[in-house]
C-alpha cells in the first residue's frame, strides 16, 4: 500500500516556495518588484531592455565595454538561421503565432553551434542567441502570412525598435519604440510564475536551453498567463464605448466570468508594472486619437477595485498600448515571450549552476486495494 502523504500542499502551490532564486522578487502585499536588487521603476524609467537582459544573466549591471559587447553579440545573432526560416515559411499562415515561434524555438536548436554543449559559457551563447532571435521570429512570421517579404534587422536600431520595424517595414515613431523598449523592460521576469517555472523544471532534469525555453513558451501561452494581454484586448473590442463599459463589467461579473487582465496570484495590490503600461498607453492612445481605450480602462479598474477588489495586471493596459501601436492581436503573446525569454534563460543558467532534480510529490486521493479483474468479466 503506498504511504498517503499528509496534505500540506494549497492548490495551484499557491504560497509555497519552491526554490531559491537571486534573479527577482515579487513583494505581493507592497506591489514591488526587483530584478536581482534593484527596483523595476528605476529600470523602467532608466534602463533598457538590452541592458535589463544583461543584469538578469550575469546578476550585476554591466559596465560600458561590456553592454557593447553584448549589444553586439545580439545584433550578431539577430538573423535566423535557413533552417529556421524554413520552418516558419511552412508554417500553416492561419496558424496562431505563439504555436509557430515555439516550433521555431524548439527546431532552432538543430542548427544551434552549441548544440549538446551545457557548459556554463554554452549556455550563456545559446541565451544570447534565442534574446536576438525571438524579435525576428516573430515578425518573420507575421510578415509571411501577411503575403510580404520578411525584413532584416537594421543597424543602428534597439531590440525594441527592430521588433517595430520588423513587423511593420517602416521605422518606428520614437515614443513607440521607447515604449516598447519599457515593456520588455518590464515583462522580462517575474519569480516563479509558470513559465518560468516550467523551465526549471525542465531544465532541472539537465535538458538543454532550447527545451526549457520551449517548455515555458508552451506555458506563457496560455490566457491565465501570457495569452491574458489578447484576451484583454477582444474584451475592450467587445465593450466597444466607455458608456457600455460599466453595465458590461456588472453583467460578466454577475455571470461570474474572469475580467482578463485583473486579478494576480501575489500582488495584493496594484503591480508596479501597470503604472508604467498604463501611462505610456493612455500618452499613445491620446496620439493615436484612440482615447476611448483609456476611458474605458478607467472605468473597469474602477469597478473591479471597488466590486472585487481587484487590481489590473500587466496583461491590462500592454493589451491598449499594443493595439494603438498597430499591433495585431495575436502578437502580443508573442511579444511578451520575446521580453520573457530573457529571464527564462537566466533561470536556466541558474538552475544549471546549482542543480538538483524538481521532483515533488503528489497527495493521493485515488482508490486504493483494488483487484484486478479479466476484461472478460469487467460489467
Ligand atoms: N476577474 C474576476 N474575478 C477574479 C479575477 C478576475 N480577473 N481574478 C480573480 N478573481 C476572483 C476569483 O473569482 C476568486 O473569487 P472567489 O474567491 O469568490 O471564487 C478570487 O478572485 C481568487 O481568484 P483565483 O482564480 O483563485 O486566483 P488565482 O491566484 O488562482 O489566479 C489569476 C490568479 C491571475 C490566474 C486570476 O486572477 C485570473 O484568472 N485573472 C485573469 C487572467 C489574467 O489576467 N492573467 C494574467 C495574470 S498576470
Amino acid at each position: 500500500m503506498p504511504a498517503v502523504l499528509e496534505s500540506t500542499t494549497p492548490k495551484g502551490l499557491e504560497g509555497v516556495v519552491a526554490n531559491q532564486s537571486a534573479i527577482c522578487y515579487v513583494f505581493g502585499e507592497e506591489g514591488r518588484l526587483i530584478y536581482r536588487g534593484y527596483d523595476i521603476h528605476d529600470l523602467a524609467d532608466h534602463s533598457t531592455f538590452e541592458e535589463t537582459a544583461y543584469l538578469l544573466l550575469y546578476g550585476d549591471l554591466p559596465k560600458r565595454d561590456q553592454l557593447k559587447t553584448f549589444t553586439a553579440a545580439i545584433k550578431a545573432a539577430q538573423k535566423l538561421p535557413k533552417a529556421v526560416q524554413r520552418i516558419i515559411k511552412e508554417a500553416p499562415r492561419t496558424a496562431p503565432p505563439m504555436d509557430v515561434l515555439r516550433t521555431a524555438v524548439s527546431a532552432a536548436v538543430f542548427v544551434d553551434p552549441d548544440r549538446g554543449d551545457d557548459s556554463p559559457a554554452a549556455e550563456s551563447r545559446k541565451a544570447i542567441r534565442l534574446i536576438a532571435q525571438f524579435p525576428t521570429l516573430v515578425a518573420a512570421f507575421h510578415r509571411l502570412r501577411s503575403g510580404q517579404k520578411p525584413l532584416a534587422p537594421r543597424r543602428g536600431l534597439n531590440l525594441a525598435a527592430n521588433l517595430l520595424y520588423m513587423m511593420s517595414g517602416t521605422l518606428p515613431d520614437p515614443e513607440a519604440a521607447k515604449a516598447m523598449d519599457v515593456a520588455l523592460i518590464l515583462h522580462a521576469d517575474h519569480e516563479l510564475n509558470a513559465s518560468t517555472f516550467a523551465a526549471r523544471v525542465i531544465a532541472a532534469t539537465l535538458a538543454d536551453m532550447h527545451g526549457a525555453v520551449t517548455g515555458a513558451m508552451a506555458a506563457l501561452a496560455g490566457p491565465l498567463h501570457g495569452g491574458a494581454n489578447t484576451e484583454v484586448m477582444k474584451m475592450l473590442l467587445e465593450i466597444g464605448t466607455p458608456d457600455r463599459t460599466e453595465a458590461w463589467v456588472r453583467a460578466a461579473l454577475a455571470q461570474k466570468k474572469k475580467i482578463m487582465g485583473f486579478g494576480h496570484r501575489v500582488y495584493r495590490t496594484e503591480d508596479p508594472r501597470a503604472a508604467h503600461l498604463r501611462r505610456m498607453s493612455e500618452e499613445l492612445a491620446r496620439k493615436a486619437g484612440q482615447a476611448h481605450w483609456f476611458a474605458i480602462q478607467q472605468t473597469l479598474e474602477d469597478v473591479m477595485r471597488r466590486e472585487k477588489g481587484l487590481y489590473c495586471n500587466v496583461d491590462f493596459y500592454s493589451a491598449s498600448m499594443y493595439y494603438v501601436m498597430g499591433i495585431p492581436l495575436d502578437l502580443y503573446t508573442p511579444i511578451f515571450a520575446v521580453s520573457r525569454v530573457s529571464g527564462w534563460c537566466a533561470h536556466v543558467l541558474e538552475q544549471h549552476a546549482d542543480n538538483r532534480l524538481i521532483r515533488p510529490r503528489a497527495e493521493y486521493v485515488g482508490a486504493m486495494n483494488r483487484t484486478w479483474t479479466p476484461l472478460s468479466r469487467r460489467a
